[in-house]
Formats: structure tokens, C-alpha cells, sequence
């Protein structure tokens, strides 16, 4: 049996360079292996969005354009959106009864992303149970493997226990899933924060012109300890290093400018001036995709309720098992 991929992201906005080397980069590696789904969880976003739910269905349209200009091929992956498969409602209301309330308050992403929010009006129910809700996600389409950053581990942690507790109380149905994060598990922002992430308005955007590419790494966090060019710097830690060792595929150039930075004998502009140009290759081709992609919004939307419709099929079948395995598939028809 070929297996399956599901892995997806909120629709809250355009996708970044993080989420290419955490994610994108695995999927387009292995969509030739495995049957891939990519779950565009619009009904995961408004669990923090719900204020503003008119903001999803542009960026659902935005999500999907990313997927096809990093190269995803709409022949092979399947894009669906989360809230026209209704099935995956039904499935967290019982998965609901397999987790306990101490569960998710040890949930450390969620922790943080609870703490990040700062909800001033209490904890909705909604984002609190969503590792509930991703759950599903990941199992209704029985998938074995979900590449993610690194944050998402426990969220797949939290699959696999119901999962195991699914199967051994009711019957073999669901597939426990395994988690494949990226070569660089976890991009730091611009700013040198530890994550480049859109709600601390660090990212470089995968559509991202050539003129705002370049504003942003001249403008990148370096090494603060360092205040003139001749002052010897650290490599280490430095976030424009980092990038250069994940998008500058010229590695002589890198250790060159890693001694000479070493040493101080290269001024911050020269090493960011490389990294431009290195990003800017690497974004180019995306950024042609995207704009073809762009202008046929109609051929887009197709491809979106084709792969919806598959994945609703799959999701329908595993789901008249789950029934079956819960006893809860009643012959009162006909
Ligand atoms: N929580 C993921 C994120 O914030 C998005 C997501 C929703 C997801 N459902 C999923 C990821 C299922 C992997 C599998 O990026």
C-alpha cells in the first residue's frame, strides 16, 4: 500500500521561509513516495481568529498559491480545506472523550501559544482543545507521515496516544503517525529571535518582491557585540550566518565570509549583500511560479475543490470504520 501524507497550516497569511525549510522542502521531496494531502485548517485558524473569520478565505486562496509555487505539482497533492470536510468535526467530538483536561494544559506548544495570544477574555474552548481537532486531521486521512517544524511535535504526540487509546478500546481502525521536521528544525526570525514567525513580524515571505527581500536582510539582527567591520565577530548564533548556511548553496563563499567575519576583516554589508543575492536565487523560481499560478484564479479554485473532493472521500470512508469500530453505526434506515 503507498502511504499517506497529511500535514497542513492556518490560512492566516502567506507562507515564509521558515515554513519552507521546516516543512514545504519535505513535502515537495516526497510527494512522488507518498499520496500527500495538505490540509489548508481554516477552522483550526479561527480558533484564534473567530473575531475575524472574513480574513480566511483570501488567505486560503494565498496558502495554496505558496504550495504550488514551491513546487508542489497539483497532479500529485491533494489541497484541501479543512472546513468543507465536515466529517473531521465528528471525529474530534469523540476523539473529545479520549483526552483528558491534563493533557492539553501539558501540551507545551500550546502553552506557549496560550501564553503568545494573551486571550483577554478567557481561554476559548476552541483553540484550547485544537490539538484535539489536529488529531484528527492527521488520522481521518490515516496518514503515516506528517512532515512539520518542530513546534508541531507535540501536536503529532497528541495523535499517536489517541490513536493507541482509539485502537485499543474500540478496534484497529487508525494509523499511529510519525513526525518528519526539517533539516533546519527551527529558522530564527529576522530580528534574531528564536522563530521566524508572522505574529512577531520577522519573516521573509516566500512571495516577498526582490526590493522587501532585500530591505529585510540589510536590516537583519547580526552580531551586537560587534560595532565596527574590523571587530572580530561571532559566526555562531548569528542569525544572517545561519541563513547563508541554509540558502547559499556557494559553500567556499560561506567560509570565506565566516573567516573573514571571524577575523574582522568584512564588513555586515558585504555578508548580508552575499545573502541577498543567494535568497534572491533561491526565491526567484518561486516567485515565477507564483505569479503564473496568480493569474488563473480559476484554474486554482479547481484545483482546491478537486483535491477537497478526494480528501473527503478518504475522510468518509475512515469514517463509516470509526463507526463501525465505536458500535455506533445503527442500521434504523430503510
Ligand atoms: N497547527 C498547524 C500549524 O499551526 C497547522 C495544522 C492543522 C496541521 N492541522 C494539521 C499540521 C495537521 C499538521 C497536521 O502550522
Amino acid at each position: 500500500m503507498i502511504k499517506r501524507i497529511l500535514t497542513g497550516d492556518r490560512p492566516t497569511g502567506p507562507l515564509h521561509l521558515g515554513h519552507y525549510v521546516g516543512s514545504l522542502q519535505n513535502r515537495v521531496r516526497l510527494q512522488e513516495e507518498y499520496d500527500t494531502y495538505l490540509l489548508i485548517a481554516d477552522v483550526q485558524a479561527l480558533t484564534d481568529n473567530f473575531e475575524h473569520p472574513e480574513k480566511l478565505e483570501a488567505n486560503i486562496f494565498e496558502v495554496a498559491l505558496d504550495y504550488l509555487a514551491v513546487g508542489l505539482d497539483p497532479d500529485k497533492v491533494k489541497i484541501v480545506v479543512q472546513s468543507m470536510v465536515p466529517e473531521l468535526t465528528e471525529l474530534t467530538i469523540y476523539f473529545m472523550n479520549l483526552v483528558t483536561t491534563a493533557t492539553l494544559e501539558r501540551n507545551p506548544t500550546l502553552k506557549d501559544e496560550i501564553k503568545q495570544r494573551n486571550f483577554t477574555k478567557g481561554l476559548p474552548v476552541g483553540f484550547y482543545t485544537y490539538p484535539i481537532s489536529q488529531a484528527s486531521d492527521i488520522t481521518i486521512f490515516k496518514a503515516h507521515l506528517v512532515p512539520v517544524g518542530e513546534d508541531q511535535l507535540p501536536m503529532i504526540e497528541q495523535a499517536r496516544e489517541i490513536v493507541r487509546r482509539f485502537n485499543r478500546m474500540y478496534d484497529k481502525v487508525l494509523i499511529e503517525p510519525k513526525a518528519l521536521v526539517g533539516q533546519v528544525a527551527r529558522l530564527p526570525g529576522t530580528d534574531g529571535g528564536a522563530k521566524m514567525s508572522k505574529s512577531l513580524g520577522n519573516c521573509i515571505y516566500l512571495g516577498d518582491s526582490p526590493e522587501v527581500v532585500r530591505k529585510r536582510v540589510m536590516s537583519m539582527y547580526t552580531d551586537p557585540t560587534r560595532l565596527h567591520p574590523t571587530d572580530p565577530g561571532h559566526v555562531e548564533g548569528n542569525p544572517v550566518f545561519t541563513y547563508h548556511d541554509v540558502f547559499n548553496p556557494d559553500k567556499a563563499e560561506v567560509e570565506d565570509l565566516k573567516e573573514r567575519y571571524r577575523k574582522g576583516t568584512v564588513g555586515d554589508v558585504e555578508v548580508k549583500e552575499k545573502l541577498f543575492k543567494a535568497l534572491n536565487v533561491f526565491l526567484e523560481p518561486i516567485r515565477e511560479r507564483r505569479a503564473h499560478f496568480a493569474s488563473k484564479p480559476g484554474h486554482v479554485r479547481e484545483i482546491i475543490v478537486e483535491g477537497t473532493r478526494m480528501g473527503r472521500a478518504v475522510a468518509q470512508a475512515t469514517m463509516a470504520e470509526v463507526r463501525t469500530a465505536m458500535k455506533i453505526s445503527y442500521k434504523l434506515q430503510g
